[in-house]
């Protein structure tokens, strides 16, 4: 039987230049140096560390299964290594999602985001890794119906046997932290009833039932965890691909539709999700706009495998950057009306999300300043 192998991607900001922008380099290095140091201690198989905005990211293939305790310590220290060159440089936010001061066993739930998948490789194991910046989780829920769900977009799920059978996905209600498997097609309009309310629901997972895991992604909500707003979840995704499972092509295409996603500036506006290759992630215009990257490998004997020599050894890799292409300039641009638009807004609705859901907000103090002019209607 093929030894398994678990990819895990845990992220975090943990400082970037000029505001909430971008990673400086030697912090990229230093986490890349506790990586390879992970790698001589026999703890990975491979790495890589790229970022999207201001979201560093570190990619690990291991064989020590989901949320080993070895696995998550060897990326908090790689996070705590980085923002200590942030403070050193007086970088902005220098530290901000690494929200204890010491390791407790699992990143998740001290500030880091995490999708893992612990799967038996197939022949030949195409994946792909989706990277958001100033977003929510549940950003990803109308791409995953698209793929998952829909024949309009899938048209594997009509004509591919192996994806005929459909899908089990895991939701997550992220307010209340419960969460329920649901299977599609069978249960497709219950799913969506859910997943709709981008503002409570997520997808954490999606499971095929005869190939395995699909799909995972990072659910933790950053700003419910901590007393105040220290950032939006920036959330990451794992997709496998092909033979059976959703074409890279099919993963791809429902991000051809900018929608309008949470977070953006001050985590509290809704803006188009744009498409960019991970030199393009710069968060440039208010902030933003919400962005989302897609890079393109092969897991191949537990290696990252990309469009490198397959003799450049651990940690050294060139992902395929799918939105880097021109075709996306298109989305890119239809994105960006909508973003101005949606600005046009200012601080109102629909511009910016309901009351709920701002991280940053003065109305109690305001409402209690006025408090002894507010006058009864009755
Ligand atoms: C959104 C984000 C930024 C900040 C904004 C204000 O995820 O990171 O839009 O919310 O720049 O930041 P502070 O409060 O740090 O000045
Ligand atoms: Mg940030
Ligand atoms: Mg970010």
């Amino acid at each position: 039987m093929p030894e398994k192998i678990t990819v895990s991607l845990i992220k975090a900001d943990v400082g970037s230049v000029a505001g909430h922008s971008k990673p400086h380099p030697r912090m990229m290095e230093v986490a890349r140096n506790a990586l390879s140091k992970g790698m001589q201690d026999g703890l990975l198989v491979d790495y890589y560390v790229t970022r999207c905005g201001d979201d560093m990211e570190l990619l690990m293939t291991h064989r020590k299964g989901e949320n080993d305790k070895e696995i998550h310590e060897l990326a908090w220290n790689a996070f705590m290594s980085a923002a200590s060159e942030a403070k050193k440089m007086k970088l902005y936010a220098a530290g901000q999602d690494l929200l204890t001061d010491a390791f407790s066993g699992n990143v998740r739930g001290q500030g880091p985001g995490a999708a893992e998948m612990e799967f038996e490789e197939r022949p030949t194991e195409p994946m792909l890794v989706l990277m958001a910046d100033k977003c929510g989780p549940s950003a990803y829920s109308l791409p995953i119906s698209k793929i998952f769900m829909d024949p309009f977009t899938t048209t594997g799920l009509v004509i591919d046997p192996r994806a005929h059978l459909g899908y089990d996905l895991e939701v997550v209600d992220v307010v209340d932290h419960k969460t329920v498997v649901m299977s599609s097609p069978a249960e497709m309009y219950d799913i969506l009833a859910l997943i709709g309310d981008t503002t409570r629901y997520a997808v954490k997972r999606v499971v095929h039932r005869e190939v395995g895991v699909a799909a995972v992604v990072s659910t933790e909500k950053l700003n419910m965890l901590a007393d105040k707003y220290v950032g939006k979840d920036d959330p990451v995704m794992l997709v496998r691909c092909q033979s059976g499972l959703p074409a890279v092509g099919e993963v791809l295409q429902p991000f051809a539709f900018p929608q309008l996603v949470a977070g953006w500036m001050r985590g509290s506006h809704y803006g188009a999700w744009y498409p960019c290759s991970v030199d393009g992630s710069d968060p440039s215009y208010h902030d933003g706009p919400p962005r989302v990257c897609a890079l393109g490998i092969q897991i191949s004997n537990g290696r990252i495998q990309g469009l490198e020599p397959p003799d450049s050894g651990p940690g050294v890799h060139e992902p395929l950057d799918y939105f880097s292409g021109s075709e996306w300039d298109y989305v890119r641009n239809k994105a960006m009306e909508i973003s101005i638009y949606m600005r046009g807004h200012g601080p109102f609705m629909p511009g910016i999300v309901s009351p709920d859901e701002l991280e940053y907000t003065t109305r109690p103090d305001v409402l209690k300043k006025l408090e002894p002019r507010m006058k009864s209607m009755d």
